[in-house]
């Protein structure tokens, strides 16, 4: 179980990276468009990957084969992490087949909506199927049974390909992709924030840290705070309890 961070932003990727549970990022035109004008493409996606040390993906915009197959190996000669978006479909189904079997080029079989469709990426030999869940929702069907029977039809076919979940629009949709068996989630980071928080957790670490400024401010506790070097045998880690 992975998550990913949905954006280009450098600052909330940056953010993101220094609480330690993110683990990749997902990229495509959309996304790049929010960015501020005017900046270079190559560079942008090498700070992302700079900062990320992990999967990076990035999506062709070309349509044909050979176009797919030219952009593909331009974006992924920038770095061994870049993984390349390619849209699903009879082209993008060939692109993927070339760059994984011949070019070792890992791909990420993007806009899928359907078990079928995740079931061919999959097949010819996507390294992650990306299945959109909110545009899912948008079609009137529930991306939860598209997720959890490509997850199932995966372990069946004994298929290596990982399952993103993206499209995220609220948070409940994070817990209900995972729990459908999504491999990874790529989650925008104003969910990612908003997961790290909650009133009754705010009104709790208030109550325990007001008591102890209390108890020291009143002298009824006497704190020796001074760090020990603990021996390495002393540790719990690594150890049952
Ligand atoms: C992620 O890989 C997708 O490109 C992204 O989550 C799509 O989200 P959207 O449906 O909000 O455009």
């Amino acid at each position: 179980m992975e998550l990913f961070i949905d954006t280009a932003n450098v600052e909330e990727i940056a953010e993101a990276i220094l609480w330690g549970c993110v683990s990749g990022a997902t990229t495509n035109p959309m996304i790049m468009s929010k960015e501020k004008s005017g900046y270079n493409f190559h560079d942008k996606i090498m700070k992302i990957v700079d900062l990320v040390k992990n999967p990076v993906s990035v999506e062709v915009t070309e349509e044909s084969v050979e176009g797919m197959v030219k952009e593909a190996k331009i974006y992924a000669s920038w770095h061994p992490y870049i993984a390349i978006k390619i849209p699903m479909g009879i082209e993008g189904l060939k692109a993927v087949s070339i760059l994984e079997k011949e070019e070792n080029v890992r791909t990420n079989v993007t806009a899928i909506m359907a078990t079928n469709q995740a079931l061919l990426a999959a097949l010819s030999g996507a390294t992650y199927a990306s299945i959109f869940y909110g545009r899912v929702s948008d079609m009137g069907y529930d991306p939860t049974e598209v997720i959890s029977q490509t997850a199932k039809l995966y372990r069946a076919g004994n298929l290596k390909t990982k399952i993103i979940v993206g499209s995220i629009r609220n948070m409940l949709d994070i817990n209900k992709a995972f729990l459908a068996g999504a491999d990874i989630v790529t989650v925008p980071f104003k969910f990612l924030k908003a997961m790290t928080q909650n009133l009754k957790t705010e009104e709790t670490v208030k109550e325990f840290n007001g008591i102890w400024k209390e108890m020291k401010d009143k002298g009824l506790i006497h704190l020796d705070v001074v760090e020990k070097r603990i021996s390495p045998s002393l540790t719990l880690v690594g150890k049952s309890r």
